[in-house]
């Protein structure tokens, strides 16, 4: 049996027979009509559009709160009709774009190719529109899959059960014609296939990242509570800023934050350090292209003029930050302490600070509101003339800072809604401050 998955010419003929509507020109811009929800925009659009085709829509998935940030990093790859939606980011590519988006978007989790959209408004109705698919024609009986799904509305309430329904009208077909089955690897599968369903639409599409892209490589252990990549390589970006000043992180844990931001500052493309995408298991996997594409992400990589600092007061995080920060080869460029936040005296011409202090129910703090407290008593003592950023999702500890936030910006942790709040720390009063910039303008 010569069953081969993805894009081959005939899957393209069969495909465009039967499952797609006349492909529009690609090139236009679609606009939404009235009635389509922000929600139903990926089916929507999707509709419209031919994967089999050389241009067609991605969606580019990411943590909810980051969505501005992930259509900044798309746009500046070159990619045309970038929209947001929530918690991800549509916008109009290619094979090209497609691989560019794996390697080098920093706030990227998965990018999903669609192939197919219908509506159904129970299970048995699911089952028939899958079973319309030729599975035959993209997996092969060795070959194993797994479906994530995603639902929302009123017509499906069970992720789990409408992806149950889904792999069975898959095996289901494959024992009807040849008597055995593909089976299931939700780890490590050779087809990962995204089911989204709103309401009565649904979207079916190729996962091209494999396990999600937050999955960067370097980070070989961690400690308690380990910041999520894509949410560390967010909040940098959030602050604004560019790597033109020292960064530190005096909570550093695993080192996420640290490593990330010394990534971002040298360039260093966040799939540097990872070895496995989901699509180069597709027919239509170009190697060459990819190498092309890594390679002149590779040449940008450069040098960092300041200084990036990591420290924790735990013998045990600070042992974990540094495996971790050797392994990505940083030691040279990350200058790594165990020092209590309060013994830290940071380094000269100010700079910008990050700290993801303990929150949450994932550890326990003997006092959070005291630490909170004297979290904010050191900034304000020893962090004169920097600008100092706190993500939580514990409002109350986060008022016994004692300092007045100038930005609070909604990001979600997980399952945890935060607050990724910034504080001003200037050399005298904010009175000082107000009255210096006076006489500056006069
Ligand atoms: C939520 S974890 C940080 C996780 C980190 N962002 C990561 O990605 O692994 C909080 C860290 O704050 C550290 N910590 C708590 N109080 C501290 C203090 N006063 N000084 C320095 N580190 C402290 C803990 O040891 C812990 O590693």
């Amino acid at each position: 049996m010569e069953n081969r998955f993805l894009f081959l010419r005939r899957h393209v003929m069969f495909t465009l027979c039967t499952l797609y509507q006349p492909p529009l020109n690609n090139t236009q811009n679609i606009s939404i009509p009235e009635g389509i929800s922000k929600f139903n925009n990926i089916h929507y659009l999707c509709s419209k559009f031919n994967p089999m085709e050389d241009n067609y829509q991605l969606i580019t998935k990411t943590a909810a709160g980051l969505e501005d940030v992930l259509v900044r990093e798309i746009k500046a790859l070159g990619a045309k009709n970038v929209r947001p939606m929530h918690r991800a980011v549509i916008c109009e590519g290619n094979k090209e774009l497609m691989y560019r988006i794996n390697y080098e978007v920093r706030t990227a989790l998965k990018v999903l190719k669609p192939f197919k959209t219908f509506t159904a408004k129970n299970d048995d109705e699911l089952y028939k529109k899958v079973q319309e698919i030729n599975w035959c024609e993209l997996l092969r009986t060795d070959q194993t899959f797994c479906i994530d799904a995603v639902t929302s509305g009123r017509f499906f309430t069970h992720s789990q059960y409408a992806s149950l329904r889904m792999k069975d009208a898959i095996v289901d077909q494959f024992r009807d014609v040849y008597g055995i089955r593909p089976n299931i690897n939700t780890l490590n599968p050779d087809l990962r296939i995204s089911l989204h369903i709103r309401e009565d639409k649904v979207t079916l599409l190729f996962d091209s990242s494999g396990e999600s892209l937050h999955h960067r490589g370097y980070r070989k252990q961690v400690d308690k509570a380990p910041m999520n990549e894509v949410l560390a390589a967010g909040l940098i970006q959030l602050t604004g800023w560019k790597a033109d000043c020292n960064f530190l992180d005096c909570m550093c844990g695993s080192g996420t934050l640290p490593i990330e931001a010394a990534m971002y500052a040298m360039k260093i493309p966040p799939g540097y350090y990872r070895k496995q995408w989901g699509f180069m298991k597709w027919d239509d996997y170009d190697a060459e292209l990819w190498q092309r594409i890594r390679q002149e992400a590779d040449e940008k990589i450069c040098d960092f003029d300041y200084e990036i600092w990591a420290s924790d007061r735990s013998p045990k995080a600070v042992a974990i930050a540094e495996g971790n920060i050797n392994y990505a080869h940083l030691q040279h460029d990350i200058h790594l302490m165990k020092k209590d936040m309060h013994d830290l005296t940071p380094p000269e011409g100010g700079g910008i600070v990050i700290i993801n202090p303990p929150y949450g129910d994932r550890l326990e703090e003997d006092d959070i509101d005291q630490l909170y407290e004297e979290i904010g008593h050191t900034l304000k003592h020893n962090f004169q003339g920097f600008q100092c950023w706190l993500i939580t999702d514990d409002a109350v500890a986060l008022r016994h800072v004692g300092l007045k936030p100038t930005a609070k910006i909604p990001v979600w942790n997980g399952p945890l809604e935060c607050r990724f709040v910034r504080f001003d720390i200037f050399e005298g009063s904010l009175k000082d401050k107000k009255a210096r910039e006076a006489e500056d303008n006069n």
